[in-house]
């Protein structure tokens, strides 16, 4: 694997590579690689010739400083994950060299009434610093297909809605969420969690996976007013959860095909998210 940090020798070489008509899969991650990270190379490694991965903690889409300061950064770990995983090319910059003109942030103001709900409520700010990283990102790699995780659901619309207006040729693939054993999201955050809070969080899961189950009968709505109470429960603390259309999010009174639930909870002081597919 080639380990870059220079976005222009980054540039130089993915152009060398296209020259060739081999076809650039573009995984784009803040490292802390899990499992999850992994099934997303190894889709990249399906689909195309060269595998891209960056590993960039981005500063501006962090909206609580100490989120940012606190975030793990095991990036000798990661390399040997990568290397392991059949890896090509990782782009692991230094803030400065991505941000050189200072912390300046696009606007998602105009993305859709959708980026301003949930996490957009909650993490003001959040989409905008997504967005100004992986359109500096998609211009250094020009991917042909790029890979993101489901549970992050609501970044990957802000992605394919940046990809449709911005880099019409990019294909975006939606790759599923990978579980531990008792159903908790794979999560870069989940190592923050303490011993009990680790064995408490399959509510969250569990809680989603009622209300799957409940979905197409009358009881989805006693479903959702229970899972709100029990992931409001100490030590958890409920931010959002919410039963809407998948494509608009907007909100949902009575069964319809295309909709999803998407949770956000607080657990002790690690904030979790995850959603489910109705
Ligand atoms: O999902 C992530 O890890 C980040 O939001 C991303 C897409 C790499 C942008 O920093």
């Amino acid at each position: 694997m080639i380990l870059i940090k220079n976005s222009q020798t980054f540039n130089a070489l993915i152009k060398e590579k296209k020259a060739k008509n081999l076809k650039i899969g573009f995984v784009p991650t803040m490292g802390a690689l899990h499992a999850g990270h992994l099934s997303l190379i190894k889709s990249a490694r399906q689909k195309c010739d060269i595998v891209v991965c960056s590993i960039f903690v981005n500063p501006t889409q962090f909206n609580v400083a100490s989120d940012l300061t606190n975030y793990p950064r095991p990036i000798e770990k990661d390399i040997q994950l990568l290397v392991h995983e059949g890896c090509d090319i990782l782009f692991h910059p230094e803030v400065d060299e991505i941000y050189g003109n200072g912390l300046v942030k696009d606007s998602s103001s105009d993305f859709g009434s959708f980026i301003h709900l949930l996490e957009g409520a909650s993490r003001p700010g959040h989409f905008d610093g997504v967005i100004t990283i992986v359109k500096k990102l998609f211009q250094l790699c020009e991917p042909k297909e790029v890979f993101f995780g489901q549970k992050d659901y609501q970044q990957c619309l802000v992605v394919e809605t940046l990809i449709q207006r911005n880099f019409p040729n990019i294909v975006f693939n939606l790759c599923p969420i990978l579980r531990e054993e008792d159903g908790l999201a794979m999560s870069s955050r989940n190592i923050r969690l303490s011993a009990e809070e680790r064995k408490i969080s399959y509510k969250i899961y569990k809680e989603l996976k009622n209300l799957k189950d409940n979905w197409q009968t009358q009881q989805w709505e006693i479903a959702l007013k229970n899972a709100k109470h029990i992931l409001n429960e100490a030590p958890f603390k409920l931010e959002y959860l919410s039963v809407c259309n998948a494509k608009t999010f907007d909100s949902i009174d009575n069964f319809e095909e295309n909709a999803i639930a998407l949770v956000a909870v607080q657990l002790g002081n690690t904030r979790l998210i995850d959603n489910i597919l109705l």
